[in-house]
C-alpha cells in the first residue's frame, strides 16, 4: 500500500503509511508525475516517516502518494568515476555525460563494510608533503588522520591544495576530494589544477558546496567515503582522503535539525550528529584490504575553538595543525601556530629518533621564545643573559625556516613554489639549533 503525505516544511516531508513502512535511509517515491526522491531520515510510531527532500523539489504537496522503493541511495563507484566531479548523489556536475546504464557498479552510501577482525596495524609509514612545518610537526603517516584547522580566510584551502598537488603527484594510489559547504568556485580551482598537473587520472571528487541544500551538504561526505571504501576494499588500493570543510558536515546536520524541530543541547548542536561523525570517521580508516589517509579542514566559527563541534573532530585526528589569524597578520605562510600544533605522531617509533630528538629540541626553544617575548617587551633584548638571547636568536630563525612558498599560489602570485624532502627539513633545522 502506498503511503501519503501529511505535510510538507521546507524540505521536511511528512509521509504516513497504514503498512509496509519503509526503511530507515530508504527512498521513497512520490506520486507526482515526476518520481521525486525523499530519503527517510527517522520513523516515528504509527507508520510516519519523516522524509527530506533531497532535491528541494518544490513539486509536492499534502494528499500526494508515496511508494517504498526498498533502496538507498546509491552512487556509481569503481574506475569510471576517477577523473569525475560527482554530487552528493552521484550526479555528474562536470558536464559530462551521466554515468549509468549496464555494468555500471553502485554502492548504497549508508552500508557499512564489514567490520575488520584480524587487522593489526603495518609499520608506521611515512607520507612526504614537501612542506617543512607539516612533515617536521605533524608526520603524515599511511592510514592516519590530519585536521587542519582554522577561521575564516587562514590558509586551511590553500595547505590542503598544496597537499594534494605534492602527494598525489608523487604516488599512484588513488586521491578524494570531497567538497563540503564551502565556496562554490573552489571545486572548479580545483578540477582546472589537477587537469593541468594532468592528475585528474588519479582522482575522483565529489561536491555539494554552500549552493546545495542542507541536505546534500551532509550527504556528501558519506557519499565520497563509501566511493573510497570501495577502491580500498575491493582493489586493495591505497587511498588518500581530502575533505574540505567537515566543520559544515556537522554544521549542515544541525540545520537539518533544527528543519526536524530537534531539540540541541546546550553546545548548540543536536546530540545524535556527534555519534553519526563518529561512524563517518571510523569508516575513514584502514582495514587488511588498503588504507584511507585523511586530511580534514575544520573550520573554527568565530575563532572559537572552544565549539562542540570543532572540539569534537578534533579528538578523532592523528595530529592537529592550527592556522591563526594572529600568526597570519605577522606575513607567516603557511601561517601555522606552532605552539598549538600537535601530534600523537611524533614519537621516535614512528619518526626515529633523530626527528624526535630535534623536535624535542625544537619545542623548548619556541616555549622559551615565547616567555622571552614578553620578558623582552619590558626590559629589552639587551638585558637578557647571552643565553637568552642566542636561544631567542635561534627561535627567530626557525620560526623563519617553517615558512614557505606554495606551489598552488604560484599562478596567483608568480612566486614559484618550495618543495622539501624530509632529510632537506631535518637538515635545515639542525643547522639552526645545534
Ligand atoms: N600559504 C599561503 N601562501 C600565500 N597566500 C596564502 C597562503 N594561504 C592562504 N593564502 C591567502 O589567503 C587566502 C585565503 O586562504 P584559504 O586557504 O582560502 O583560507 P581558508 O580555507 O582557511 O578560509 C588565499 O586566497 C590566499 O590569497
Ligand atoms: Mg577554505
Amino acid at each position: 500500500m502506498p503511503g501519503t503525505i501529511v505535510t510538507v516544511k521546507d524540505l521536511v516531508v511528512r509521509a504516513q503509511f497504514d503498512d509496509d513502512a519503509p526503511s530507515l535511509n530508504e527512498l521513497i517515491k512520490v506520486g507526482n508525475g515526476h518520481d521525486t526522491e525523499l530519503l527517510v531520515d527517522h520513523l516515528e510510531p504509527g507508520g510516519i516517516a519523516f522524509c527530506l527532500n533531497v532535491r528541494s523539489d518544490l513539486r509536492i504537496m499534502k494528499g500526494m502518494s508515496v511508494e517504498r522503493t526498498y533502496k538507498g541511495i546509491e552512487i556509481p563507484i569503481g574506475d569510471i568515476t576517477i577523473g569525475r566531479i560527482l554530487s552528493a548523489l552521484g550526479d555528474p556536475l562536470d558536464g559530462q555525460p551521466a554515468i549509468s546504464g549496464e555494468g555500471v557498479k553502485r554502492k548504497d552510501i549508508m552500508k557499512l563494510p564489514p567490520k575488520s577482525t584480524n587487522f593489526t596495524v603495518a609499520k608506521p609509514e611515512i607520507l612526504e608533503t614537501g612542506i617543512k612545518v607539516m612533515d617536521f610537526f605533524t608526520p603524515f603517516v599511511k592510514g592516519r588522520k590530519v585536521g587542519i584547522i582554522g577561521g575564516a580566510g587562514v590558509g586551511k584551502t590553500v595547505l590542503t591544495m598544496e597537499m594534494i598537488n605534492n602527494i598525489a603527484r608523487s604516488g599512484s594510489g588513488l586521491s578524494f576530494f570531497s567538497g563540503i559547504g564551502e565556496r562554490i568556485r573552489e571545486g572548479h580551482e580545483l578540477y582546472v589544477t589537477l587537469k593541468e598537473n594532468d592528475l585528474l587520472k588519479n582522482t575522483c571528487m565529489f561536491f555539494a558546496q554552500m549552493n546545495e541544500n542542507p541536505v546534500q551538504r551532509a550527504l556528501v561526505g558519506i557519499s565520497a567515503t563509501a566511493s573510497a571504501e570501495y577502491f580500498r576494499d575491493e582493489q586493495g588500493k591505497d587511498i588518500l582522503f581530502f575533505a574540505d570543510n567537515m566543520f559544515r558536515y556537522i554544521q549542515a546536520r544541525n540545520e537539518l535539525a533544527t528543519i526536524l524541530d530537534q531539540v540541541p543541547n546546550e553546545g548548540g548542536y543536536e546530540p545524535t550528529i556527534f555519534s553519526d561523525v563518529k561512524v563517518l570517521q571510523d569508516r575513514l580508516s584502514s582495514n587488511e584490504n588498503g588504507s584511507i589517509t585523511s586530511v580534514q579542514t575544520i573550520y573554527v566559527p568565530a575563532d572559537d575553538v572552544s565549539d562542540p563541534a570543532v572540539q569534537f573532530i578534533q579528538h578523532e585526528m592523528d595530529s592537529i595543525i592550527v592556522l591563526s589569524r594572529k600568526v597570519a597578520e605577522q606575513g607567516i605562510r603557511p601561517a601555522v601556530d606552532l605552539n598549538l600544533t600537535t601530534s600523537s605522531l611524533l614519537t621516535p617509533e614512528v619518526v626515529g629518533e633523530r626527528h624526535y630528538l630535534l623536535s624535542v629540541q625544537v619545542q623548548s626553544l619556541l616555549q622559551k621564545y615565547e616567555s622571552l617575548k614578553g620578558i623582552i617587551a619590558i626590559i629589552g633584548e639587551n638585558e637578557l643573559s647571552p643565553a637568552d638571547r642566542s636561544d631567542y636568536a635561534k627561535a627567530k630563525k626557525l620560526i623563519d625556516n617553517f615558512t614557505q612558498n606554495m606551489n598552488v599560489m604560484t599562478k596567483h602570485n608568480g612566486v614559484p613554489g618550495d618543495f622539501f624532502t624530509r632529510e632537506d627539513t631535518l637538515k635545515s633545522i639542525e643547522e639552526i639549533v645545534v
